[in-house]
């Protein structure tokens, strides 16, 4: 009994109810389910009952109940959808080349960007990258997220990426208040020295099996890209994937469009990531499909490229969700209210559909949407109160 909690007098409650109702598609202020002077009852798994402090129902006044005094306000733990938070080293020279004019593709073609990282993840043990891993993700937390979403990728072979593997089932264990979802990316690039068809068979073959068989993944990705793998690849890789019944996102359009939102809408991806390059067909297909836009506005700011058409999809009526990309090369950033001020500034997206991008939209993109991203009797209590009484404080003071 005693771990049933009351807060009182929220400044708000946005409990996204209404988003929730509509599946995420054009998110409107009056689906923020916004509560004045609010109030919620919870235990350590589910929300009991939300509404009006005035309004709380007489069962829970015999708990002591914790009044914010109408400072804070009161939402869902935020959900970070697509991180890269397993590696070693960073890249700070290749950021000032960037800034002196090279560009990211040109870093990759001399053997930098993502397989310098690679080298970087091989030599490291398993607990300095556990270290890592931690800290990274206290940074997160800090910020109000309570879901996050950890990609491998910067093994490129079956050791190093199990070994990523390992070190995220041990972040999951060490922090038991927060929701991890796991995902493989040992598809990332292209390993030195070897052809994409061989190492493609290689993971179809031996590796998805192994990580099946073994449950050390949540879900699978692959970058499909110039200089990368192909959309034909992805195809076959993914059906692969589909067919040990694991869940599938893409790394889809980002430096050129290789019609691969076609592709995750077409095979039912839960997520397809980036979209830069996305085209007119790819937006029609991904808003029809049950497949999460997730867009990283930090990429673009990062790399200094055109912005995803986060207009064009919301209006189609995609389901957009926004997050980090935090990963050394293209998104060096922890901060998930950074990227929302992005969201707001360089995507022009209200703060509706902000809300509905790092909630239950969010949620969506990782399976999650039974649980997490709407505060609502029997869904999950991890729920946070901000120092503001405003949600849109949170990305309003930009850089927090
Ligand atoms: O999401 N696009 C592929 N992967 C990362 C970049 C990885 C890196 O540069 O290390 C991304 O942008
Ligand atoms: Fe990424």
């Amino acid at each position: 009994v005693s771990e049933l909690q009351v807060w009182t007098h929220a400044s708000e409650i946005l409990t996204g109810e209404g988003i929730r109702r509509n599946e995420g598609r054009h998110p409107q202020e009056e689906d923020l389910g916004r509560i004045l002077d609010g109030a919620v009852a919870f235990d350590q798994k589910k929300v009991l009952w939300v509404g009006e402090t005035s309004k709380l129902p007489k069962r829970y006044l015999k708990y002591k109940a914790k009044s914010l005094r109408g400072q804070k306000c009161v939402i869902p733990g935020l959900i970070d959808c697509h991180t890269h938070l397993i590696f070693a080293g960073d890249r700070a020279d290749e950021f000032s080349d960037r800034c002196a004019g090279a560009t990211y593709e040109e870093i990759a073609a001399r053997g930098g960007g993502i397989l310098k990282t690679v080298e970087a993840t091989r030599r490291t043990s398993e607990k300095e990258l556990l270290n890592l891993a931690l800290v990274r993700t206290k940074e997160i937390e800090r910020r109000g997220v309570r879901t996050i979403e950890v990609k491998t990728g910067y093994g490129l072979d079956q050791e190093t990426e199990l070994k990523c593997l390992r070190v995220a089932r041990e972040l999951k264990r060490r922090c038991p208040h927060l929701t991890f979802h796991i995902t493989y990316l040992g598809a990332h690039a292209i390993p030195k020295g070897r052809t994409s068809r061989d190492y493609l068979n290689e993971m179809e073959q031996v590796t998805l099996p192994l990580i099946a068989k073994q449950k050390l993944a949540d879900s699978i990705d692959i970058f499909v890209d110039r200089g990368y793998f192909s959309t034909s690849e992805a195809k076959q890789f993914l059906i692969r994937a589909k067919e040990l019944e694991f869940p599938i996102r893409i790394h889809a359009d980002e430096l050129v469009c290789t019609h691969s939102a076609e592709l995750a809408a077409e095979i039912g991806a839960l997520s397809a990531d980036h979209l830069l390059q996305i085209s007119e067909r790819g937006i029609q297909m991904l808003a029809k499909s049950q497949t999460t836009a997730v867009l990283l506005p930090g990429t673009a700011f990062f790399l200094k490229t055109a912005q995803a058409p986060a207009r064009k999809l919301l209006e189609a009526g995609a389901r957009v969700a926004l997050s980090t990309d935090f990963n050394p090369g293209s998104s060096m950033t922890l901060s998930l209210p950074l990227i929302m001020t992005f969201g707001a500034l360089s995507l022009g997206m209200s703060r509706s559909e902000i809300f509905a991008a790092v909630t239950y939209n969010a949620a969506c993109a990782l399976g999650l949407q039974a649980k997490k991203g709407t505060i609502a009797p029997g869904m999950s209590s991890d729920i946070v109160a901000h120092p503001f009484q405003k949600f849109e404080e949170i990305y309003y003071r930009f850089g927090w």
